[in-house]
């Protein structure tokens, strides 16, 4: 099958991303091509994934020693521990840093297979296939890579960019619809931080790309995504200054992913969703976004019934829980809080322009709950 390549170039390493459907078995011969001195490679993979995709990867990979590890995908997954476990195991079998980490999985398997790699020996190559519609739109590219603490998500981590990305529609096909819907919220918000044309393109596609129908517009999502998050990783690789910009509804997600104990009543993506809305909410009140504005993005989240009320997912005992997880936001300075919002669809406000209080922080949630 024929892939498309994006490349990403950060001043740390330049980078392909691969696209296409059925193209998972190309894998093996990229590796040869691309990093010829591998010799061993471990497979983390999300032992949800169908046993076909790993059967198909593993069939492309016949020339190399392989190890793999299935791992449950929980954000529980994603702790300092079980990354420890997996670097002692990897140089048991003597990994060098020739030989590489291929992630198979979601976000989850992602953040901690590329943590793995850049940890142990200061560095092993990574390939990530992501395998949910988030992380191939999304996580998989930026080189962020990540473990949870207790005391939030994401806390500790690494930048550590890939060898390379393939992005294979065809795995997609598995994927519930309550995943997709997560990727979507990654997609959505891409284009109301940057693109104003691909919101209104998404008003027009978004079922389409939701019901995995369309090979063709769900790979035009999914490369439009990546080339905005590309732009911008590309200018601000290490989240100085712009790259803040990707944390458009973040702020408020950490809150109530840690509200919920990083759990699966509230995924990660179901979580930048009811985020964003929340952002836009308050921006709308500090009249930062207009009326006609705010409309449209709610239009969208009601025509695709995407989750939108805070109401609905907490009650106000839950307020102190999530304001205590916001202040952990690695993005915060002083005591403040760092918001990221749109002033218009496709255009975001400078990072460090809005701080808020913790009080006037908690005086919205609670007004979101009347
Ligand atoms: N590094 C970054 O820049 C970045 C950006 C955004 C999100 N993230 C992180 O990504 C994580 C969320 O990622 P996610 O939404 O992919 O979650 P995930 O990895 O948990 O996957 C979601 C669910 O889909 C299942 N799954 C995966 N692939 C499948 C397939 N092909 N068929 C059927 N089921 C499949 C998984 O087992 C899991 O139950 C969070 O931890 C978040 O913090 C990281």
């Amino acid at each position: 099958m024929k892939s498309t390549k994006i490349v990403v170039k950060t001043p740390s390493k330049s980078y392909p991303i691969y696209f296409g459907d059925k193209i998972i078995n190309l894998t093996g011969s990229i590796i040869q091509k691309n990093l010829p001195d591998v010799k061993k490679i471990c497979i983390i993979v999300d032992r949800n994934i169908p046993s076909k995709i790993l059967k198909e990867l593993n069939l492309s990979l016949k020339k190399y020693k392989i190890k793999i590890y299935k791992l449950a995908s929980f954000e529980k997954t994603k702790e300092f521990n079980t990354a420890n476990k997996m670097v002692e195991s990897l140089i048991k079998e003597n990994f060098n840093r020739s030989d590489c980490i291929i992630a198979l999985g979601g976000g989850i398997i992602g953040d901690f297979s590329s943590f793995v790699a850049s940890i142990t020996k200061r560095g092993l190559k990574f390939i990530n296939i992501p395998t949910t519609l988030l992380a191939q739109a999304d996580s998989s590219i930026g080189g962020k890579t990540g473990v949870n603490s207790s005391q939030g998500k994401n806390l500790i981590g690494t930048f550590y960019q890939p060898d390379f990305v393939l992005s294979d529609t065809s795995v997609l096909k598995s994927l519930p619809r309550r995943e997709v819907i997560c990727g979507y919220a990654e997609i959505l918000k891409h284009a109301l931080i940057d693109d104003r044309k691909f919101f209104f393109w998404l008003c027009k596609n978004a079922k389409k790309i939701i019901s995995l129908e369309e090979d063709n517009i769900l790979k035009l999502a999914i490369m439009k995504s990546c080339k905005i998050k590309t732009k911008i990783v590309n200018k601000d690789e290490k989240e100085k200054n712009i790259r803040m910009t990707l944390n458009f509804g973040h702020t408020f997600a950490h809150g109530f992913e840690g509200a919920k104990k990083f759990s699966k009543k509230l995924n990660h993506g179901e979580a930048v969703l009811l985020g964003m809305m929340m952002a836009s909410k308050l921006a709308l009140k500090k009249k930062i976004l207009s009326t006609k504005e705010f409309v449209l993005i709610r239009e969208h989240y009601l025509d695709l019934n995407l989750p939108r009320d805070f109401k609905k997912n907490f009650k106000k005992k839950d307020i102190n829980k999530i304001i205590n997880f916001v202040k952990k936001d690695k993005k915060n300075l002083n005591e403040r809080i760092n918001l990221i919002f749109i002033n218009k669809i496709g255009s975001v406000t400078r990072p460090g322009k809005y701080n808020i209080s913790k009080n006037e922080f908690r005086k919205f949630l609670i007004s979101q709950q009347k």
